[in-house]
């Protein structure tokens, strides 16, 4: 080997040792973060099994269906910022990304949405960042569901962080709706007709319909089986 050679060796290697290194801190910086997300979403997840729980103590039935939890992966945030033009760094991504970590509540009846979104926003230690009513105002594609931006204190061994959640709360109709669509856009890969958004629209219709219908249904339950209650 060369002198030269050798000193190319050695150069690569440095090149590769610090990039190694490089890499290391980033992927370390990112887990933490990202155990972070994992703990709120943890977190909020317990809270809303907590309020299922107790309110089943109290009125005999669970307001809670399911409760999904998803937490984005790298490619996902890199694949959101890029879209939105926003250079990656950990601070952008904790600043501009709301749903990193995301909960889903999914409810019985539409009455239960606000039970339940009311009972969490009421604990003392929750900041709401964002609400967005999409049942009281439905996308114009007919999608329905209660968004929340929230942030919950996570506390590790070195200290407590507010850490951002993104929680969707919806009933199991508004649910099936929803998971519908999303399969039939496939990703966003897929485009629908101005007939097949309509029919999709028409489908949200029958959804919303079938809710207040059920919701009619428990109220009248209620009041037959509890003549000297109010509700
Ligand atoms: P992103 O879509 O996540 O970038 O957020 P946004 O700022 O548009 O917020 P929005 O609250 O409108 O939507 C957040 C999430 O709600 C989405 O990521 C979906 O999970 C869900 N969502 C919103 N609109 C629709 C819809 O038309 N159909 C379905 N299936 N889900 C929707
Ligand atoms: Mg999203």
């Amino acid at each position: 080997m060369t002198d030269d050679e050798r000193l190319r060796q050695k150069m690569m290697t440095a090149v590769d040792e610090e990039t190694m290194q490089y890499a290391q801190t980033i992927s370390k910086e990112f887990a933490k973060l990202i155990v972070y997300y994992k703990c709120a979403m943890l977190e909020v997840q317990t809270r809303f099994t907590v309020l299922n729980e107790e309110f089943a103590l109290e009125h005999g039935r669970t307001p809670v269906n399911s409760i999904k939890t998803r937490l984005k992966t790298l490619p996902s945030i890199r694949e959101k910022m890029e879209r939105r033009s926003i250079p990656f760094s950990f601070e952008a991504m904790e600043n501009q990304l709301n749903d990193i970590a995301g909960v889903r509540v999914i409810c019985a009846f539409p009455e239960d949405v606000n039970t339940m979104a009311n009972a969490f926003l009421k604990q003392d230690d929750i900041v709401l960042l964002q609400k967005k009513d999409y049942i009281t105002n439905p996308k114009p594609n007919g999608y329905r569901s209660l968004h929340l931006i929230i942030a919950i204190p996570v506390h590790l061994a070195d200290g407590k962080r507010m850490t951002k959640v993104e929680i969707q709360i919806r009933t199991i109709a508004m649910d099936f709706w929803a998971s519908l669509e999303h399969q039939l856009r496939y990703k966003r890969a897929n485009e629908f007709t101005p007939e097949m958004a309509q029919e999709l629209y028409e489908c949200a219709q029958l959804s919303a319909a079938l809710d207040n219908r059920m919701d009619d249904l428990r109220r009248n339950v209620h009041k037959y089986n509890n003549p000297t209650d109010g509700v």
